[in-house]
């Protein structure tokens, strides 16, 4: 291959995943997250159940895979993280890897406040489990008060911070090799305890039985549709330059097709889980499903309070909860390290400590917004919501979106799909149709995606 000494010499330098595995579930920790846990057995319960999954998963195999696995061959092929690796491929494109960066930033800003609250709940656990008796207002206590909150996300920003120091195989990978099967050993023990709960089987009906009642207008399988769509995206990480980042540190002879069907795969099982995990025990004692903090902060807590050996299952399911929310974060800050340290040569350390400091910084005030702060609003959100508004409906759909275009019509699917090939047993069969998805498909849905999500829900 033409390169240069010089290019060699910074090749070397960089991190790398020891093993395909170790990427596997580094790339697999990135993608199960809150999503998976909160969003999820949510959206999938009230927008049609069975219908719904079976929607999900065609667009987890249309969309999500296609695009996960472009994302990997950039990386691969680069070498670069995002930023460099537009850069790279074509000067004029590098904003898509800029605007992936500045949304992994803005993410993490929040998301470790989040992180804050888990470790908040693991410790309330630990030391006995007493939430009080009404655990909503318990929970908005919390949130709102000034300190702690902020104390508990700087302590979370902290661990992702030490991670990333570490790099990527001894940092990144090794806590990835830990936390992700424990996650899903953890997991599958609370979904046995939830399942199996008298009264749990309310909870599978509403998560698998199709409900054709939540889907009887034009508009409302419209609505489960991009539904599932942005949950996809969402839930893969996608458009972020996560993936991209991961695939530069990636050796020339892993098979990229099936790891991406692997991550896809864990994470949609992952998804799953949670669901089982939470639905049966929602509905198995009376209290009813809601999605977001709610479900994990209030009801939640409830629920584990009034089961059998509750604190124990309770403090399972929030270091769980801890271990998802961890290896999603590491990624994004990883996302944010890797753009210095490749662009501007900044050491690993120099860069993550700064990006940590800073986005503790933001993270705070999103934090204290909640409380202190509250009164600040951006187009009526008070600015945790306002971080998030901007990330899930305007950023991540629009760098996935430009990165489609790009690859489907500038830098071309030759170069993708050689890239596909090299570390595979023969040549991709699956050519015309990723390319017809990455030309046309992929951008008219994510642009149906994008306008749905401006559009204020009724
Ligand atoms: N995929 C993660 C989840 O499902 O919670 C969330 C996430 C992590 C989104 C990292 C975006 C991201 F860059």
């Amino acid at each position: 291959m033409g390169m240069s000494k010089n290019q060699g010499s910074t090749l070397q330098k960089r991190g790398q995943f020891t093993s395909s595995l170790g990427f596997i579930l580094a790339a697999a920790g990135s993608a199960v997250g809150l999503g998976n846990l909160w969003k999820f057995p949510y959206i999938a319960g009230s927008s049609g159940g069975g219908v719904f999954l079976l929607f999900y998963l065609i667009f987890v195999c249309v969309l999500g895979l296609p695009i996960l696995l472009t994302e990997m061959a950039i990386g691969r092929k680069t070498q670069i993280s995002a930023v460099g690796a537009y850069k790279k491929l074509n000067k004029k494109w590098t904003f898509v890897g800029v605007l992936g960066v500045v949304c992994a930033f803005v993410i993490l800003s929040y998301y470790s406040v989040i992180g804050g609250w888990v470790l908040k709940y693991i410790a309330g656990y630990a030391t006995g489990g007493n939430f009080g008796a009404d655990t909503k207002q318990y929970f908005d206590t919390f949130v709102s008060s000034p300190v702690e909150p902020v104390v508990w996300h700087l302590i979370f920003m902290l661990f992702c911070a030490v991670v990333v120091v570490g790099g990527v195989a001894k940092g990144i990978e090794k806590a990835s090799k830990i936390m992700l099967p424990l996650l899903f050993l953890m997991i599958v023990v609370v979904a046995v305890r939830s399942a199996t709960l008298p009264g749990g089987m309310e909870g599978l009906k509403f998560l698998f039985v199709p409900n054709f009642s939540a889907l009887d207008s034009f508009e409302k399988v419209a609505n489960a549709m991009v539904s599932a769509m942005g949950q996809v995206f969402f839930s893969l990480s996608l458009g972020m330059g996560i993936t991209i980042t991961y695939g530069s540190y990636l050796k020339r002879d892993t098979n990229l097709s099936k790891d991406a069907v692997v991550i896809s795969g864990l994470d949609t099982v992952m998804a799953l889980l949670s669901g089982i995990a939470i639905m049966p025990a929602v509905f198995a004692f009376g209290f009813k499903p809601q999605a977001g903090p709610g479900l994990i902060f209030a009801t939640l807590p409830s629920v584990f309070s009034e089961m059998p050996l509750g604190g124990l299952f309770g403090l399972l399911f929030f270091i769980l909860v801890f271990f998802a929310a961890a290896t999603s974060a590491i990624a994004l800050l990883e996302v944010v390290s890797a753009f210095l340290i490749d662009s501007f040569h900044w050491s690993r350390k120099k860069a993550t400590i700064l990006m940590s400091c800073l986005m503790g910084a933001i993270g705070a005030v999103a934090s204290l917004s909640m409380g202190a702060l509250s009164g600040v609003t951006i187009a009526n959100m008070n600015i945790f919501d306002a971080m998030g508004y901007l990330t899930d409906k305007i950023l991540m759909p629009l760098a996935a979106l430009f990165m489609c275009i790009f690859v489907g019509h500038v830098w071309g699917i030759k170069p993708v799909v050689e890239e596909i090939e090299l570390g595979s047993a023969g040549p991709f069969r699956l050519r015309w149709i990723f390319s017809m998805i990455l030309k046309y498909i992929a951008p008219v849905l994510i642009l149906v995606i994008f306008i749905m999500g401006l559009i204020p829900a009724k």
